[in-house]
């Protein structure tokens, strides 16, 4: 098995870290990174080969994964074009639709996926769309390499990326924002930031932990923990009147909204 990286960032090392732990043997990996020390980093720390700019040891490949900045997607694409002859292409860059990809790279089957943050420790959540043709030996590796940054989910239509990015791929910021209140409030109420930090970061996980291994409705735990005239109560009741569970669904239409108009403006770029 070979699989190429075009561009060896921060989600190319997730990915790269996660395919090796998972068993897939450095020799079937390679990177392609435009900064030789960069390069020469990840040589050092994965055992991989690799080169500052594509060239034949690129054919052959089963995937190609392209981890470079949505800017830097229509370039990095142009110079690998005249080695790809082989496999699929899986890109993550957000916003740029797999039909944009395949007119750049020349590769006809792309996969897109879009993961999150967490990725970077293993914890991430990946959508990914693929076209329908798609091989089922394909689809299946290109779920492996995702895999490798956390859990997967498939969606049939490529439009849903736009959810996904509004949802799990701004969402890390979103949950950041309200550990950052609670931690606000933990301060405002007296206590040192370590001791706040310490106590807002386990409760979200804490919570998360909970709702997933209970595997019930998330509003059924939050109604358990609402005792009637208590403090809970008091806190959700402000949340209510502030209409806070509708400003927050409105934000994240925002996202999708702004991921909608990007989609928009790198489809227009097929050329
Ligand atoms: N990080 C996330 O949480 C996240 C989440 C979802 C999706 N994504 C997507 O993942 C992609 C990669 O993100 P990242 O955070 O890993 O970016 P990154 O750290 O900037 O990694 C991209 C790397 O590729 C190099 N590069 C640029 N052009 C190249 C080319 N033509 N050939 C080879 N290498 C090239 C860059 O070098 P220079 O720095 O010298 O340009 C950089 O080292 C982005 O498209 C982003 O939208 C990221």
């Amino acid at each position: 098995m070979k699989i190429a990286f075009i561009g060896g960032g921060n989600m190319a090392q997730a990915l790269i870290a996660g395919l090796l732990r998972d068993g897939i043997p450095a020799t079937s990996i390679r990177v392609i990174e435009v900064d030789p020390d960069r390069l020469a980093m990840l040589r050092r720390q994965f055992a991989i080969d690799g080169s500052t700019e594509p060239d034949n040891n690129l054919r052959g490949t089963d995937a190609t994964v392209f981890a470079v900045k949505p800017q830097q997607m229509r370039e990095a694409c142009q110079q690998c074009r005249p080695f790809l002859d082989s496999g699929f292409v899986l890109t993550i860059a957000a916003g740029i639709p797999a039909a944009t990809v395949a007119a750049w790279s020349g590769r006809e089957q792309v996969v897109r996926a879009m993961p999150n943050t967490p990725a970077l420790v293993g914890a991430g959540i990946t959508g990914i769309s693929a076209a329908a043709g798609l091989a089922q030996d394909a689809r299946d590796l290109a779920e492996r390499i995702m895999h490798a940054a956390g859990e997967v989910v498939w969606f049939d239509d490529e439009s849903m990326l736009d959810a996904v990015t509004a949802v799990s791929g701004s969402g890390p910021a979103y949950v950041f924002f309200f550990i950052e209140a609670l931690q606000d409030a933990a301060e405002a109420m007296g206590m040192q930031p370590d001791q706040a930090r310490r106590l807002s970061l386990a409760t979200f996980l804490g919570a998360a932990q909970l709702a997933r291994q209970s595997g019930e409705p998330v509003q059924l735990l939050r109604e358990r923990v609402t005792s009637k005239g208590g403090t809970t109560a008091a806190a959700l009741e402000k949340m209510r009147t502030s209409r806070l569970h509708e400003s927050f669904v409105d934000a994240v239409f925002a996202a999708l909204e702004r991921s909608r108009e990007l989609a928009r403006a790198f489809g227009d770029s097929t050329k």
